[in-house]
């Protein structure tokens, strides 16, 4: 049996490069933070975007560039600016995004982005057959990704293909709308199974390929031609271990060792015992409901106005792509917001929201999650929310109050979380007022029974399960097709 090939367009590090150097910078998001844990532990190969564009690189520096991936076990695909806007921030973002998480008014049609999308998948498929063997697995990931199976297949119709979409797959009326919809269907369909985090996102999906393709389609099977493509879904764990022993070392620290930003959690907590941290994490995407959580916490210091002083609202956004229209409008939103809300409701001891618009180090974010007595997190649809994961996996007493917005895939195996709809900003403030009179007992009950599932169901897992599915599929896929 050959090597494993993982690709996705983001790699697990990106590489910058100033004054001549190459740095090579941790990749934020699920996939890149999920996927490193799996692929550090194993042989795999990782193809992907470097995130430097070819106009970014200077051709001197190429092989250097290529030493510093394959360190990391990872080779690159080459892109130009122009590709790169078409494709990443043109279809991907601007098209696929919004759509399938039901911003149906900010997803364009535009032909131009489908056909550098087109191109730059093949350009993929193409690495891909450049860099594997005919006996290697193939794993793609991720909606940049969707027509790379039906690529490959093409050249190399019996290499096992697994794909994992990282998003929600809406509903067949939301799909419906994208007029490259069969196109994309077909392109998924290239592969053995294709993985979801949830079943609904599953069930949205089969009954796309039904009713757009007119395919044949058996519970979780769908019959093409001579082939049996399996669906099914797998929700994605987080490095379970990982998180939990930095929060060990963490609260081992001396003061001597413990980070600036500690300092300041620590000081704040010394100088207003009384006051709870409520910590909210994302990149900054409207997805996220980032917006209408700092809406929803005015609301919620008006409706009780004896919170004030007694709460603070940390807002954690990772600068996330920036060049695409709606993004720099939610970032002009959020910075007024938050300055119209502390202009009007600071003390001079108390600021309601503090603001950090940045990506932190790995220390920084241990900080951060394990100073916090709840964490709020409100996407408005998510596919899955690994933070959610990570804020449990941190709390080594077991306190801390987890409440999460039932349109994220991760609310489907979190039910111990108060579960809220981030629209419904009623039950957002009494569910705020609630997690911070939670008494300790319940906090540690609850937490204990979401700790051993996210241990028991990590990282290593799910992609295990995943892999399994897809041998399995490969040794039984003649035998399917005969019973058939
Ligand atoms: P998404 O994939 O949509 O970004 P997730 O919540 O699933 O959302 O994953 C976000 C990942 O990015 C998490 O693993 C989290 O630890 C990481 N991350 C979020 N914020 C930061 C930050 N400021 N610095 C570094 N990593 C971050
Ligand atoms: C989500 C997507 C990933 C993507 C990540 C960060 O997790 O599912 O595919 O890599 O966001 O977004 P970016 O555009 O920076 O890669």
């Amino acid at each position: 049996m050959g090597k494993t090939i993982i690709i996705s367009n983001r790699l697990p590090v990106q590489l910058q490069i100033s004054n001549g150097t190459i740095n090579a910078i941790p990749s934020v998001g699920g996939l890149a933070t999920g996927m490193k844990s799996v692929h550090s532990g194993s042989e795999s190969l990782w193809i992907g975007w470097s995130g430097l564009t070819d106009e970014e690189t200077p051709p001197e520096l190429e092989d250097d560039i290529d030493k510093a991936l394959a360190k990391n076990g990872c080779a690159k695909v080459k892109l130009n600016a122009e590709e790169i806007d078409g494709f990443y921030f043109g279809f991907s973002n601007r098209t696929v995004w919004p759509l399938f998480h039901y911003f149906l008014e900010y997803s364009e049609f535009e032909l131009d982005f489908w056909n550098t999308y087109k191109a730059v998948n093949q350009k993929f498929a193409d690495a891909i057959i450049e860099k594997s063997n005919e006996d290697d697995t193939i794993w793609v990931h991720d909606y940049q990704l969707m027509l790379v199976p039906q690529m490959v297949r093409e050249k190399r119709p019996d290499t096992t293909i697994g794909f994992f979409l990282h998003i929600p797959f809406p509903s067949y009326e939301i799909f419906r709308t994208l007029p490259w919809r069969e196109e994309v269907l077909e392109g998924l369909l290239g592969s053995d199974l294709i993985g979801f985090h949830t079943y609904d996102y599953e069930r949205h999906f089969l009954s796309s390929v039904r009713r757009l393709l007119g395919l044949d389609v058996s519970f979780n099977e769908i019959y093409l031609d001579n082939r049996v493509i399996k669906v099914d879904s797998f929700p994605m764990g987080i490095d379970y271990k990982k998180f939990k022993d930095a929060a060990i070392l963490h609260a081992s620290k001396s003061e001597g060792e413990r980070s600036d930003l500690q300092m300041r959690l620590d000081s704040h907590k010394a100088s207003a015992p009384d006051t709870k941290l409520i910590l909210s994490i994302d990149r900054l995407d409207y997805s996220k409901g980032i917006a209408k959580r700092i809406n929803a916490f005015e609301y919620f210091l008006n409706k009780y106005p004896e919170y004030k002083e007694k709460v603070r609202l940390i807002i954690l956004a990772v600068p996330s792509r920036s060049n695409v229209p709606q993004y720099q409008l939610l970032k002009k939103e959020i910075d007024e917001l938050v300055g119209r809300i502390n202009g009007e409701l600071s003390t001079v001891n108390w600021t309601p929201i503090w603001y950090f618009y940045r990506s932190l180090p790995f220390d920084n974010l241990i900080d951060l999650y394990t100073s916090s007595d709840i964490a709020w997190l409100t996407p408005l649809r998510d596919g899955m929310n690994l933070v959610a994961k990570e804020y449990i996996a941190t709390r080594t007493d077991k306190t801390g109050v987890l409440i999460l917005s039932e349109m994220a895939g991760s609310a489907y195996e979190m039910n111990e979380a108060l579960l809220i709809n981030p629209n419904n900003f009623e039950e957002q403030a009494d569910t705020l007022k609630r997690a911070i009179n939670m008494p300790v007992e319940e906090q540690v009950s609850r937490n204990e029974f979401l700790q051993n599932r996210l241990e028991r169901y990590n990282v290593e897992v799910w992609a295990k399960e995943f892999m399994n599915a897809l041998n399995e599929k490969r040794d039984t896929g003649k035998a399917f097709v005969s019973q058939k």
